[in-house]
């Protein structure tokens, strides 16, 4: 079933609609990108349907928010579900078509078939906190590259964790599918914008920032060959003074997140609780 008003991107539910209208497009010799989502869509996303836009005839945002990637104490049921504002942000945006599957459309099989990602990628830095969100969020691209078939799909580099497992499923599973990252969008005091911001009050929305401070001190620090332990502490420290709870804070290869190596691309992460809302953030380090 389509849902269409002006000013809005219809949004498709029917596996069967989603093939008939790409179908159309291809047998046109038009290229397809894919914007996966879990909706409650802010610049962030928009930046990412942009960017599809400039590298595709057509863009499809897919609107699902997926169990399999929440464990058991996080915000499944909590997490904003906004979609009449995200469709009629979509049709500003010039996406054309929304998909929005049910969950049996997209899980058709209760408890069905999972992908497993690799432990290397999958149990360190958020995956250490997270367990099994990196198989939830693998099985559910896997199943919307499947439903869409797009040509290219369009990440945000702020989940980097996430980003990189999905160039390696595409790479690995050898799907004919090209996987963008685009860069971290920012509010005006830098705090990376996220769904999740919503969750901070305005005293902790007043601190988030200096995650973001942290991160570009330290990557300054790393240019200057200054020592990562104490670069580290300082920066833990400071966030810790702030009220911040961090979970990690590490530098890393930017190829397969094991330990930097010279000469190769590398990059800061960081996770910290604030409040209720768990942020995370990362910076490239120029080699
Ligand atoms: O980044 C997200 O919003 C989600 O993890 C994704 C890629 C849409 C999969 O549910």
């Amino acid at each position: 079933m389509t849902e269409q008003s002006p000013g809005k991107t219809p949004a498709v539910t029917c596996l069967d609609e989603l093939r008939a209208r790409v179908r159309c497009w291809r047998d046109a010799g038009e290229r397809v990108a894919l914007v996966p989502t879990m909706g409650n869509l802010h610049a962030g996303h928009l930046a990412l349907v942009d960017a599809a836009r400039r590298q595709a005839d057509r863009v499809v945002v897919s609107i699902f928010v997926n169990p399999t990637q929440f464990g058991p104490n996080e915000d499944f049921d909590a997490y904003p579900r906004t979609l009449e504002q995200d469709l009629q942000a979509l049709g500003q945006a010039g996406c054309d078509m929304a998909w929005c599957p049910e969950r049996q459309v997209m899980y058709p099989l209760d408890g069905g078939f999972m992908v497993k990602v690799p432990a290397g990628l999958a149990d360190t830095l958020c995956g250490r906190y997270r367990p099994g969100h990196f198989d939830g969020v693998a099985s559910v691209v896997l199943r919307l590259f499947n439903q869409v078939q797009p040509d290219l799909a369009v990440f945000g580099e702020k989940d980097f964790q996430q980003l990189l497992i999905l160039r390696w499923l595409a790479r690995d599973l050898s799907l004919p599918i090209e996987v963008h990252g685009h860069p971290t969008q920012r509010d005006h005091d830098g705090l990376a914008l996220s769904s999740r911001n919503q969750y901070l009050s305005d005293s902790e929305r007043a601190k988030a920032p200096l995650l973001h401070r942290c991160l570009c001190d330290l990557v300054e620090g790393l240019k200057a060959g200054r020592d990562w332990s104490s670069l580290k502490d300082t920066a833990l420290s400071a966030l810790e003074k702030a009220g911040l709870k961090p979970q990690y804070l590490v530098w890393c290869s930017a190829e397969d997140l094991g330990p930097p190596r010279p000469g190769s691309p590398q990059r800061l992460l960081v996770a910290a609780w604030l409040g209720k809302a768990r942020l995370i953030d990362n910076l490239p380090v120029d080699p």
